[in-house]
């Protein structure tokens, strides 16, 4: 659990489930309801985890070993719970965060097999222990869910946040290590149900799943009794 007065909720999943978009519109949404949100994303969320996420994203990145794979990540993920997740928390903010630990377990813990307490052990050091209060698990066929990342951005050119063409390093990989992948976040959901809550995302337009997220999250803070800043906000 976070420790600060504010509220951390990642949202995570298989490439293309729809994490970044649903993040975009619940920002939206809990903004009109009043509440004071700030989104973070991995890799990438700050200036220097920019830089990290062109060599770790890059296809032309080659020879790259899982482990520095790795690394890289909790490097990125460091940078950005101390530059803005907990900074966010300290000041009582709603933060949604686009990926966080748990996708270096299913990604290079059950994905590249690497070993599952190293993965723990080094993102302990990267968050300084930081969990998440809330994951929402946008669960989606892993080979529809990849075709739908490697659709995203066609005609756009900038790689500014999320924008590629044809699929980056991670997306490119063969579909068995996205089927680990989705396997090893549904293993998480179950050891962990107080914290998970799963979305099947596969046959629901971005609009019902929205729907879905925001009733999950609104209930959750309402729960938590956690105050909305502006109080004259309109749904
Ligand atoms: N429910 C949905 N139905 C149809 N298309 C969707 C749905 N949700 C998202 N999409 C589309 O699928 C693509 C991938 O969505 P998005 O980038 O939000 O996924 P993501 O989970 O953030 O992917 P990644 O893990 O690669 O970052 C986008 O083009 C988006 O518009
Ligand atoms: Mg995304």
């Amino acid at each position: 659990m976070s420790s600060g007065p504010g509220v951390f909720i990642s949202f995570e999943g298989p490439d293309g489930g729809g994490k970044s978009t649903q993040v975009r519109l619940l920002a939206c949404a809990l903004a009109r309801l009043g509440y004071d949100c700030v989104c973070s994303f991995e890799p990438g969320g700050t200036p220097i985890g920019r830089r990290i996420r062109e060599i770790v994203l890059d296809t032309k990145t080659c020879g790259m070993h899982g482990v520095t794979e790795f690394l890289l990540y909790a490097a990125d993920r460091a940078q950005d719970v101390h530059e803005v997740i907990i900074p966010a928390i300290d000041e009582g903010k709603v933060v949604l965060a686009d990926r966080f630990v748990d996708s270096s377990l299913a990604y290079q813990g059950h994905g590249l097999c690497m070993d599952i307490q190293s993965v723990r052990a080094v993102n302990e050091i990267a968050t300084g222990g930081l969990r998440p209060d809330l994951t929402v698990l946008l669960d989606i066929d892993a080979a529809l869910g990849v075709a739908r990342a490697r659709g995203r951005g066609k005609g756009r050119s900038s790689d500014s946040g999320d924008g590629n063409c044809g699929g980056d390093r991670i997306e490119i990989r063969m579909l068995e290590f996205h089927e680990r992948v989705r396997a090893a976040y549904h293993e998480m959901a179950e050891r962990e149900p107080a914290r998970f809550r799963r979305i099947d995302v596969t046959e629901k337009s971005i609009e019902q799943v929205h729907q879905e997220v925001l009733a999950i999250v609104s209930r959750f803070l309402e729960k938590r009794g956690f105050g909305k800043v502006n109080s004259n906000a309109h749904s």
